[in-house]
Protein backbone atom coordinates (compact mmCIF):
# COMPACT_ATOMS: atom_id res chain seq x y z
CA UNK A 1 0.00 0.00 0.00
CA UNK A 2 1.39 3.20 -1.09
CA UNK A 3 -1.16 5.87 -1.15
CA UNK A 4 -0.26 9.06 -0.50
CA UNK A 5 -2.16 11.86 1.54
CA UNK A 6 -1.75 15.64 2.15
CA UNK A 7 -3.53 16.73 4.44
CA UNK A 8 -3.68 20.86 4.85
CA UNK A 9 0.44 21.26 3.67
CA UNK A 10 1.58 23.86 4.25
CA UNK A 11 4.88 25.99 3.73
CA UNK A 12 5.94 29.85 4.59
CA UNK A 13 8.81 31.89 4.34
CA UNK A 14 8.57 34.71 7.00
CA UNK A 15 5.18 36.35 6.25
CA UNK A 16 5.12 34.55 2.57
CA UNK A 17 2.98 31.49 2.15
CA UNK A 18 4.51 29.59 -0.77
CA UNK A 19 2.31 26.64 -0.35
CA UNK A 20 -1.41 27.45 1.65
CA UNK A 21 -3.19 24.07 3.07
CA UNK A 22 -2.89 21.63 0.00
CA UNK A 23 -4.80 18.78 0.66
CA UNK A 24 -4.52 16.09 -2.02
CA UNK A 25 -5.39 11.80 -2.19
CA UNK A 26 -3.21 10.42 -4.41
CA UNK A 27 -4.47 6.85 -5.06
CA UNK A 28 -2.38 3.72 -5.19
CA UNK A 29 -0.70 3.34 -9.07
CA UNK A 30 -2.12 6.58 -10.38
CA UNK A 31 -0.30 9.45 -11.91
CA UNK A 32 -1.45 12.77 -10.93
CA UNK A 33 0.15 15.78 -11.93
CA UNK A 34 1.06 19.02 -10.04
CA UNK A 35 0.38 22.20 -12.60
CA UNK A 36 0.79 25.50 -12.55
CA UNK A 37 2.88 28.59 -13.52
CA UNK A 38 6.18 29.42 -12.68
CA UNK A 39 6.41 29.90 -8.53
CA UNK A 40 3.09 28.58 -7.76
CA UNK A 41 4.40 26.11 -4.99
CA UNK A 42 5.09 22.64 -6.91
CA UNK A 43 8.80 22.91 -6.36
CA UNK A 44 7.90 23.19 -2.70
CA UNK A 45 4.99 20.59 -2.41
CA UNK A 46 7.31 18.04 -3.99
CA UNK A 47 9.90 18.72 -1.52
CA UNK A 48 7.78 18.64 1.08
CA UNK A 49 7.30 15.29 0.70
CA UNK A 50 10.37 14.08 -0.16
CA UNK A 51 11.78 15.32 3.13
CA UNK A 52 13.88 17.83 1.36
CA UNK A 53 11.76 20.82 3.28
CA UNK A 54 10.39 21.02 6.23
CA UNK A 55 6.44 21.84 6.33
CA UNK A 56 5.37 24.76 8.84
CA UNK A 57 1.89 22.98 8.90
CA UNK A 58 -0.18 19.67 8.41
CA UNK A 59 0.53 16.14 7.60
CA UNK A 60 1.83 13.66 5.03
CA UNK A 61 1.12 10.14 5.10
CA UNK A 62 2.45 7.51 2.71
CA UNK A 63 0.52 4.18 2.69
CA UNK A 64 -1.07 5.33 6.19
CA UNK A 65 2.37 6.57 7.49
CA UNK A 66 2.24 9.28 9.10
CA UNK A 67 6.14 10.71 7.71
CA UNK A 68 5.93 14.20 8.02
CA UNK A 69 9.22 14.32 10.37
CA UNK A 70 11.00 11.59 8.66
CA UNK A 71 14.42 12.02 6.98
CA UNK A 72 14.10 11.52 2.91
CA UNK A 73 15.43 7.82 2.95
CA UNK A 74 13.30 6.60 5.59
CA UNK A 75 10.30 7.69 3.46
CA UNK A 76 9.82 5.55 0.94
CA UNK A 77 10.18 8.25 -2.08
CA UNK A 78 12.12 8.34 -5.33
CA UNK A 79 12.82 11.60 -6.62
CA UNK A 80 13.88 12.79 -10.23
CA UNK A 81 14.97 16.04 -9.67
CA UNK A 82 14.85 18.77 -12.98
CA UNK A 83 18.53 19.40 -12.83
CA UNK A 84 18.67 15.61 -13.10
CA UNK A 85 21.59 16.41 -10.13
CA UNK A 86 24.01 13.34 -11.44
CA UNK A 87 27.54 13.27 -9.39
CA UNK A 88 29.93 13.94 -12.47
CA UNK A 89 32.69 12.16 -10.96
CA UNK A 90 30.65 8.59 -10.77
CA UNK A 91 29.48 6.27 -13.32
CA UNK A 92 26.24 5.38 -14.43
CA UNK A 93 26.14 2.33 -12.73
CA UNK A 94 27.20 4.24 -9.93
CA UNK A 95 24.78 6.85 -9.71
CA UNK A 96 22.12 4.38 -9.68
CA UNK A 97 23.71 2.58 -7.28
CA UNK A 98 23.88 5.84 -4.67
CA UNK A 99 20.62 4.91 -3.02
CA UNK A 100 21.40 1.80 -2.20
CA UNK A 101 24.27 2.33 -0.54
CA UNK A 102 22.81 5.11 1.51
CA UNK A 103 20.30 1.89 2.74
CA UNK A 104 23.04 -0.32 3.14
CA UNK A 105 22.03 -2.78 1.07
CA UNK A 106 24.50 -5.62 0.19
CA UNK A 107 26.15 -5.17 -2.46
CA UNK A 108 25.83 -8.53 -4.50
CA UNK A 109 21.92 -7.67 -4.22
CA UNK A 110 22.57 -3.46 -5.09
CA UNK A 111 24.56 -4.83 -8.30
CA UNK A 112 21.73 -7.60 -9.71
CA UNK A 113 19.14 -4.23 -8.75
CA UNK A 114 21.45 -1.49 -10.43
CA UNK A 115 20.91 -3.92 -14.01
CA UNK A 116 17.55 -4.11 -13.78
CA UNK A 117 17.48 -0.01 -13.17
CA UNK A 118 19.01 0.14 -15.99
CA UNK A 119 17.70 -2.20 -18.61
CA UNK A 120 14.22 -0.64 -17.27
CA UNK A 121 15.47 2.67 -18.81
CA UNK A 122 17.24 0.68 -21.93
CA UNK A 123 20.85 2.00 -20.66
CA UNK A 124 22.20 -1.09 -19.63
CA UNK A 125 24.71 -1.06 -22.34
CA UNK A 126 26.20 2.58 -20.88
CA UNK A 127 26.41 1.07 -16.60
CA UNK A 128 30.32 2.09 -17.22
CA UNK A 129 30.13 5.86 -18.86
CA UNK A 130 30.36 8.84 -16.59
CA UNK A 131 27.64 11.30 -17.13
CA UNK A 132 29.26 13.73 -19.34
CA UNK A 133 29.24 11.14 -21.62
CA UNK A 134 26.06 10.93 -22.31
CA UNK A 135 23.32 12.72 -24.21
CA UNK A 136 20.52 14.86 -22.35
CA UNK A 137 18.05 12.43 -22.46
CA UNK A 138 20.33 9.42 -21.26
CA UNK A 139 21.41 11.74 -18.34
CA UNK A 140 17.54 12.26 -17.33
CA UNK A 141 17.01 8.46 -18.20
CA UNK A 142 19.92 7.98 -15.47
CA UNK A 143 18.00 9.90 -12.96
CA UNK A 144 14.91 8.02 -13.21
CA UNK A 145 16.85 4.91 -13.03
CA UNK A 146 18.45 6.11 -9.64
CA UNK A 147 14.77 6.98 -8.06
CA UNK A 148 13.87 3.80 -9.28
CA UNK A 149 16.33 1.58 -8.32
CA UNK A 150 15.03 1.97 -4.38
CA UNK A 151 11.92 0.14 -5.28
CA UNK A 152 9.86 3.95 -4.00
CA UNK A 153 6.30 3.24 -2.85
CA UNK A 154 6.03 7.02 -3.76
CA UNK A 155 7.54 8.21 -7.31
CA UNK A 156 8.26 12.11 -7.25
CA UNK A 157 9.40 13.92 -10.66
CA UNK A 158 9.84 17.67 -10.62
CA UNK A 159 9.54 19.40 -14.49
CA UNK A 160 11.40 16.09 -15.43
CA UNK A 161 11.35 16.61 -19.12
CA UNK A 162 12.14 20.43 -19.00
CA UNK A 163 15.69 20.43 -20.34
CA UNK A 164 15.10 18.03 -23.09
CA UNK A 165 14.14 19.37 -26.67
CA UNK A 166 10.48 19.05 -28.24
CA UNK A 167 10.79 15.61 -29.56
CA UNK A 168 12.78 14.12 -26.88
CA UNK A 169 10.76 15.35 -24.21
CA UNK A 170 7.49 13.20 -25.90
CA UNK A 171 9.91 10.40 -25.92
CA UNK A 172 10.95 10.70 -22.85
CA UNK A 173 7.46 11.53 -21.48
CA UNK A 174 5.89 8.25 -23.31
CA UNK A 175 8.26 5.99 -21.49
CA UNK A 176 7.70 7.67 -17.86
CA UNK A 177 4.43 7.07 -18.44
CA UNK A 178 4.71 3.47 -19.59
CA UNK A 179 7.44 2.66 -17.20
CA UNK A 180 4.65 4.27 -14.21
CA UNK A 181 1.83 1.86 -15.74
CA UNK A 182 4.03 -1.29 -15.79
CA UNK A 183 5.39 -0.76 -12.33
CA UNK A 184 2.19 0.52 -10.65
CA UNK A 185 4.09 3.31 -9.05
CA UNK A 186 2.20 6.14 -7.15
CA UNK A 187 3.33 9.10 -8.73
CA UNK A 188 3.42 13.06 -8.35
CA UNK A 189 4.51 14.74 -11.53
CA UNK A 190 5.27 18.62 -11.38
CA UNK A 191 5.35 20.08 -14.14
CA UNK A 192 4.69 24.14 -15.45
CA UNK A 193 3.24 22.38 -19.14
CA UNK A 194 -0.72 22.01 -19.48
CA UNK A 195 0.07 19.93 -22.66
CA UNK A 196 2.30 17.44 -20.80
CA UNK A 197 0.01 17.15 -17.21
CA UNK A 198 -3.03 16.30 -19.87
CA UNK A 199 -1.36 14.17 -21.87
CA UNK A 200 0.16 12.23 -19.08
CA UNK A 201 -1.86 12.31 -15.91
CA UNK A 202 -4.85 10.31 -14.33
CA UNK A 203 -5.59 13.25 -12.30
CA UNK A 204 -4.11 17.09 -12.15
CA UNK A 205 -3.57 19.30 -9.54
CA UNK A 206 -3.68 23.18 -10.46
CA UNK A 207 -2.47 25.46 -8.51
CA UNK A 208 -1.58 29.29 -8.40
CA UNK A 209 -0.29 31.42 -5.17
CA UNK A 210 0.29 28.28 -3.55
CA UNK A 211 -3.50 27.42 -3.39
CA UNK A 212 -4.83 24.35 -5.21
CA UNK A 213 -7.78 25.75 -7.64
CA UNK A 214 -9.44 22.42 -8.93
CA UNK A 215 -8.29 18.64 -8.97
CA UNK A 216 -9.72 16.53 -10.94
CA UNK A 217 -9.45 14.56 -14.48
CA UNK A 218 -8.34 15.96 -17.32
CA UNK A 219 -11.38 16.04 -19.19
CA UNK A 220 -13.17 17.24 -15.79
CA UNK A 221 -10.78 20.62 -15.84
CA UNK A 222 -11.50 20.75 -19.80
CA UNK A 223 -14.71 20.70 -19.77
CA UNK A 224 -15.91 22.03 -16.35
CA UNK A 225 -13.20 24.52 -15.16
CA UNK A 226 -14.40 25.71 -11.88
CA UNK A 227 -12.94 28.93 -12.38
CA UNK A 228 -10.82 31.55 -14.65
CA UNK A 229 -7.50 31.11 -13.63
CA UNK A 230 -8.61 27.31 -15.06
CA UNK A 231 -10.41 28.00 -17.56
CA UNK A 232 -7.35 29.86 -18.74
CA UNK A 233 -4.68 27.63 -17.91
CA UNK A 234 -5.95 24.64 -18.91
CA UNK A 235 -6.46 24.73 -22.80
CA UNK A 236 -7.25 28.25 -24.09
CA UNK A 237 -10.56 29.75 -23.30
CA UNK A 238 -12.48 32.99 -24.69
CA UNK A 239 -13.57 35.15 -21.58
CA UNK A 240 -16.28 37.91 -22.27
CA UNK A 241 -17.40 39.60 -18.81
CA UNK A 242 -20.75 40.83 -18.51
CA UNK A 243 -23.91 40.41 -16.53
CA UNK A 244 -26.51 37.93 -15.82
CA UNK A 245 -29.44 39.68 -16.60
CA UNK A 246 -32.07 37.29 -16.45
CA UNK A 247 -32.47 33.24 -16.70
CA UNK A 248 -30.67 32.08 -19.78
CA UNK A 249 -29.63 35.78 -20.66
CA UNK A 250 -25.93 37.31 -20.60
CA UNK A 251 -25.05 40.61 -21.66
CA UNK A 252 -21.13 41.43 -22.19
CA UNK A 253 -19.81 44.60 -21.18
CA UNK A 254 -19.87 45.59 -24.93
CA UNK A 255 -23.82 45.05 -24.93
CA UNK A 256 -24.18 42.14 -26.70
CA UNK A 257 -26.75 39.39 -25.55
CA UNK A 258 -25.85 36.19 -25.56
CA UNK A 259 -28.36 32.69 -24.67
CA UNK A 260 -26.19 30.63 -22.08
CA UNK A 261 -27.02 28.43 -19.28
CA UNK A 262 -27.31 30.50 -16.24
CA UNK A 263 -27.58 27.45 -13.60
CA UNK A 264 -26.52 28.17 -10.35
CA UNK A 265 -25.67 32.13 -10.79
CA UNK A 266 -28.52 35.18 -10.11
CA UNK A 267 -28.17 37.99 -12.37
CA UNK A 268 -25.19 39.73 -11.64
CA UNK A 269 -21.57 40.17 -12.52
CA UNK A 270 -20.21 37.24 -14.74
CA UNK A 271 -17.50 35.91 -16.94
CA UNK A 272 -18.11 33.61 -19.74
CA UNK A 273 -15.77 31.19 -20.66
CA UNK A 274 -16.10 29.78 -24.56
CA UNK A 275 -13.42 27.38 -25.89
CA UNK A 276 -12.00 28.48 -29.66
CA UNK A 277 -12.87 24.71 -31.21
CA UNK A 278 -16.66 25.04 -30.22
CA UNK A 279 -16.82 28.30 -32.52
CA UNK A 280 -17.65 27.91 -35.90
CA UNK A 281 -16.63 30.33 -38.58
CA UNK A 282 -19.52 31.14 -41.32
CA UNK A 283 -18.18 33.79 -44.24
CA UNK A 284 -20.23 36.85 -44.75
CA UNK A 285 -23.09 38.29 -42.90
CA UNK A 286 -25.63 35.21 -41.54
CA UNK A 287 -28.87 35.84 -39.44
CA UNK A 288 -28.07 33.68 -36.80
CA UNK A 289 -24.97 34.16 -34.69
CA UNK A 290 -22.74 37.09 -33.74
CA UNK A 291 -20.94 39.21 -36.41
CA UNK A 292 -17.50 40.68 -36.76
CA UNK A 293 -14.52 41.46 -38.75
CA UNK A 294 -11.49 38.92 -39.22
CA UNK A 295 -8.42 40.02 -37.59
CA UNK A 296 -5.62 37.79 -38.04
CA UNK A 297 -6.21 34.74 -39.36
CA UNK A 298 -3.17 31.90 -38.29
CA UNK A 299 -2.06 28.57 -40.35
CA UNK A 300 -2.16 26.21 -37.83
CA UNK A 301 -1.88 23.13 -40.09
CA UNK A 302 -4.80 20.64 -39.19
CA UNK A 303 -6.23 23.65 -37.80
CA UNK A 304 -6.61 27.65 -38.88
CA UNK A 305 -7.51 29.94 -35.97
CA UNK A 306 -9.66 33.18 -36.88
CA UNK A 307 -9.29 35.75 -34.31
CA UNK A 308 -12.63 37.96 -34.74
CA UNK A 309 -13.39 41.41 -33.80
CA UNK A 310 -17.07 41.66 -32.39
CA UNK A 311 -19.12 44.67 -33.96
CA UNK A 312 -18.78 45.70 -30.13
CA UNK A 313 -15.59 46.07 -30.06
CA UNK A 314 -15.00 43.01 -28.56
CA UNK A 315 -12.72 39.97 -29.64
CA UNK A 316 -13.19 36.10 -29.96
CA UNK A 317 -10.71 33.50 -31.69
CA UNK A 318 -12.53 30.56 -33.10
CA UNK A 319 -10.19 27.08 -34.05
CA UNK A 320 -11.39 25.57 -37.22
CA UNK A 321 -10.37 22.36 -39.36
CA UNK A 322 -8.32 24.42 -41.91
CA UNK A 323 -11.08 24.84 -44.75
CA UNK A 324 -10.36 22.19 -48.07
CA UNK A 325 -9.78 24.02 -51.04
CA UNK A 326 -12.55 25.10 -53.47
CA UNK A 327 -14.13 25.60 -49.35
CA UNK A 328 -15.85 29.44 -49.07
CA UNK A 329 -13.94 29.05 -45.83
CA UNK A 330 -10.46 29.44 -47.98
CA UNK A 331 -10.59 32.24 -48.78
CA UNK A 332 -11.64 34.56 -45.63
CA UNK A 333 -8.88 36.38 -44.77
CA UNK A 334 -8.39 39.81 -42.89
CA UNK A 335 -10.97 42.36 -42.71
CA UNK A 336 -13.91 40.53 -44.31
CA UNK A 337 -17.17 39.97 -42.25
CA UNK A 338 -17.94 36.71 -40.55
CA UNK A 339 -20.86 35.25 -38.55
CA UNK A 340 -19.46 32.96 -35.52
CA UNK A 341 -22.30 30.77 -34.18
CA UNK A 342 -21.66 28.07 -31.39
CA UNK A 343 -23.94 26.04 -29.18
CA UNK A 344 -25.24 27.42 -26.17
CA UNK A 345 -24.51 24.69 -24.06
CA UNK A 346 -20.43 25.24 -24.41
CA UNK A 347 -20.92 28.39 -22.87
CA UNK A 348 -19.70 28.25 -19.10
CA UNK A 349 -20.45 30.88 -17.09
CA UNK A 350 -17.95 31.98 -14.06
CA UNK A 351 -17.43 33.92 -10.89
CA UNK A 352 -15.82 36.99 -12.38
CA UNK A 353 -12.56 37.20 -10.33
CA UNK A 354 -9.44 35.32 -11.40
CA UNK A 355 -9.46 32.93 -8.70
CA UNK A 356 -11.39 31.09 -6.73
CA UNK A 357 -9.05 30.27 -3.65
CA UNK A 358 -10.78 26.94 -2.03
CA UNK A 359 -10.81 25.91 1.79
CA UNK A 360 -10.62 22.00 0.46
CA UNK A 361 -8.24 21.03 -1.84
CA UNK A 362 -8.27 17.46 -2.03
CA UNK A 363 -11.31 14.93 -3.80
N1 LIG B 1 13.85 29.20 0.54
C1 LIG B 1 12.93 30.09 0.14
N2 LIG B 1 12.79 31.28 0.77
C2 LIG B 1 11.84 32.17 0.39
N3 LIG B 1 10.97 31.96 -0.62
C3 LIG B 1 11.06 30.81 -1.28
C4 LIG B 1 12.03 29.80 -0.95
N4 LIG B 1 11.85 28.77 -1.79
C5 LIG B 1 10.83 29.09 -2.60
N5 LIG B 1 10.35 30.32 -2.31
C6 LIG B 1 9.24 30.99 -2.98
O1 LIG B 1 8.10 30.16 -2.90
C7 LIG B 1 7.35 30.22 -4.09
C8 LIG B 1 7.15 28.83 -4.64
O2 LIG B 1 8.37 28.34 -5.12
P1 LIG B 1 8.46 26.94 -5.88
O3 LIG B 1 7.80 25.90 -5.06
O4 LIG B 1 9.88 26.73 -6.24
O5 LIG B 1 7.59 27.25 -7.18
P2 LIG B 1 7.41 26.39 -8.52
O6 LIG B 1 8.15 25.12 -8.38
O7 LIG B 1 5.93 26.19 -8.67
O8 LIG B 1 7.95 27.25 -9.63
C9 LIG B 1 8.10 31.14 -5.03
O9 LIG B 1 7.49 32.41 -4.98
C10 LIG B 1 9.50 31.16 -4.46
O10 LIG B 1 10.13 32.38 -4.74
MG1 LIG C 1 9.73 24.35 -9.53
Amino acid sequence: MSELVLDRLRKEYGSFVAVDDVSLHVREGELVALLGPSGCGKTTTLRMIAGFIEPTAGRITIGGRDVTWDPPYRRDTGMVFQSYALFPHMTVAQNVAFGLEMRKVPRAEAETRVRRALDLVRLGHLADRLPRQLSGGQQQRVALARALVVNPGVFLLDEPLSNLDAKLRLEVRVEIRELQKRLGLTTVFVTHDQEEALTLADRLVVLDHGVVQQVGTPEELYEAPANLFVAGFIGRSNVLRGRVVERGRFVTEAGLALAVPTDGFEPGAAALALRPERITVIPGAAGNGVSGRVALVTYLGAATEYRVTLDGGESLTASMATPRPGDPLKRVGAGDVVTLTWPAETCRLLAPDRGAPTDEGGS
